[in-house]
């Protein structure tokens, strides 16, 4: 059973999240991070810069890995999520780059910086993953129908992704439309799972993962066999949910 916690704001939502990681640190600086990019873990991120700034807490010993990065983009791209994580947290914060493990978007044999990635993941498993959630229920870069045994693989996007993901570019005019991403096996190996979900156009996603039945066609409800994931979500989030929001 998944523990969902619904907030009254976004804000609040990803203020729990973060707490949740910084305690994590806290009590365990070298532990093993998984990271997402995206809109919805920049309130995380900032609060994280903010409490390694004041002294609160230092990532120096901790570990991160990146759940996805699009093809084709080289790390110091702007619309690369190599580049976001810079910007958001890595350049901000004192994470060591030697422990800093990114997807290279650019690798010109993209299988082989899959296989790469996956045999470094399998070394260092994940303590606490942090997700968000697609609008089509996607987890990582895991689009619809994508197998529960997955691993690190190069994925085409959907044309939900595409879409969704079009207001974010910084630069480029066009979503790339393939992608390097954890697979849905790798995501469930972690130890602790946070999925951070806010906004209306998520409520769909999250009634979908939480009320119902594990399926390819919502990668996110295969969570639901993980035995610690926490879903925090704000209210418009949880809008769709069976017993509605509750603050
Ligand atoms: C990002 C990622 C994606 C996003 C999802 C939600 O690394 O893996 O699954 O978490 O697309 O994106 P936002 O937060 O922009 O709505």
């Amino acid at each position: 059973m998944a523990l969902v916690s619904i907030f009254p704001t976004a804000e609040a939502a990803a203020a729990a999240v973060a707490e949740r990681v910084l305690a994590k640190v806290s009590a365990e600086p070298d532990a093993v991070l998984g990271l997402a990019t995206g809109q919805t873990p920049r309130k995380v991120y900032a609060r994280m810069v903010e409490a390694c700034g004041k002294g609160e807490v230092s990532f120096s010993s901790a570990t991160t890995f990146n759940l996805d990065e699009y093809c084709g983009l080289p790390a110091a791209h702007p619309d690369s999520y190599a580049a976001y994580m810079q910007r958001e947290l890595f350049h901000r914060t004192d994470f060591s780059p030697a422990n800093i493990n990114l997807i290279d978007g650019s690798a010109a044999d993209e299988k082989s910086e899959a296989s790469r990635y996956a045999a470094l993941l399998r070394k260092q498993p994940v303590d606490i993953q942090l997700l968000g959630l697609g609008v089509n229920g996607h987890i990582g870069f895991n689009e619809p129908g994508s197998a529960l045994a997955s691993t690190v693989r190069v994925v085409e996007l959907s044309e939900e992704t595409l879409h969704a993901n079009l207001p974010t570019l910084l630069v480029l005019d066009k979503v790339p439309e393939r992608a390097i991403t954890m697979g849905i096996s790798d995501i469930l190996r972690a130890r602790e799972i946070i999925v951070l979900a806010t906004g209306s156009a998520k409520a769909d996603a999250v009634r979908r993962c939480l009320e119902e039945e594990q399926t390819a066609d919502c990668p996110g409800s295969y969570l639901s066999g993980h035995p610690n994931v926490q879903w925090f979500v704000d209210q418009a989030a949880a809008s769709k949910l069976r017993n509605g929001p509750r603050a």
